[in-house]
């Protein structure tokens, strides 16, 4: 009996290690990105070189990408008549001279059509040196960004929509798509299998939380540094996670976030972070890959 039990969770073993493999091989972004990490984390700039420039515009990202980050985030909604653009609030008051030109408050993104959010500027309350700069598209925004990697923070939008416009781009296999709303995460893994998905959280890392990630369908998890203890960071690469922390901009934290095996580190300094690895800073303790997921 028993040496039938011992059999049975062997056939088990190989049967998750070949479809884990199996799926491995259907994400060659997710292997290429776990074997460069392996040596030293890699750098996420967060909405671009966002320190530097006017957040999630075509200057951020082509900074980011200059500085030498290897993926470059940005956050992304639907406008009105469905196209997809690049923004982090759900209004276009921060980031923009919506107010102005408007002439009210509170202009949200999906209550316009992309041709009137294309006739605002995105750059001038940053300085006027960026005067000009319009709200990107997804489209130009990924083309600022390849070769290095896109990682798409969905907002807002619909999780088909997404996957419908990332097949008609023909770049499914060439972005990562994240998400704080796991059950969209959900929805697009069930559209779309072959993408590199990331589950984004912030607050305390439970065992409760953690089986639900198992459940989106994810191949990384993306935490909130300033919550992440180190048990949290061993649990998510036992469970065969890749790891990346935002917003992480301290040189001490760099080093933290890197000892503490992160695969990936989300920055507003992406220079900064590409030195210190270049540097052999941001070297990680030898681990197993959990690129198999
Ligand atoms: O990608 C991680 C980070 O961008 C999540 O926070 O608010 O900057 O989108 P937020
Ligand atoms: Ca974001």
């Amino acid at each position: 009996m028993l040496k039938f039990r011992h059999s049975l969770l062997q056939a088990l073993l190989v049967t998750t290690f070949v479809m884990h493999a199996a799926v491995a091989q259907q994400k060659p972004l997710l292997t290429k990105l776990a074997k460069e990490a392996a040596a030293a984390s890699l750098v996420v700039g967060h909405r671009g070189a966002s320190e530097k420039c006017p957040e999630n515009t075509l200057a951020a990202f082509r900074e980011a990408v200059a500085n030498g980050a290897q993926i470059v985030e940005f956050d992304v909604y639907q406008t009105k008549d469905g196209a997809w653009v690049v923004m982090h609030d759900d209004t276009c008051d921060r980031t923009t001279d919506a107010v102005a030109h408007f002439g009210r408050k509170k202009v949200r993104v999906d209550e316009l059509t992309l041709a009137q959010i294309r006739e605002l500027d995105a750059g001038k309350w940053r300085g006027e040196e960026f005067a000009g700069e319009h709200v990107p598209t997804l489209a130009e925004t990924l083309e600022a960004i390849f070769p290095a990697c896109p990682m798409i923070e969905r907002k807002g939008g619909d999780a088909k929509a997404l996957a419908e416009e990332l097949r008609r781009l023909k770049v499914l296999d060439r972005v990562i798509v994240q998400a704080f709303d796991w059950e969209w995460l959900t929805k697009f893994r069930a559209e779309e299998s072959h993408c590199v998905l990331g589950a984004l959280g912030g607050k305390d890392l439970t065992a409760d939380r953690l089986k639900e990630i198992q459940g989106t369908g994810a191949d990384f998890v993306h935490w909130d540094h300033k919550t992440l203890r180190v048990e949290d960071a061993q649990a998510i690469r036992q469970k065969g996670y890749l790891l990346c922390v935002y917003t992480v901009d301290l040189d001490m934290a760099f080093v933290g976030a890197a000892a503490m095996g992160c695969d990936f580190i989300t920055t507003n300094r992406p220079a900064r972070l590409v030195e210190l690895r270049r540097n052999g800073a941001l070297r990680r303790p030898a681990q197993p890959s959990p690129a198999g997921k």
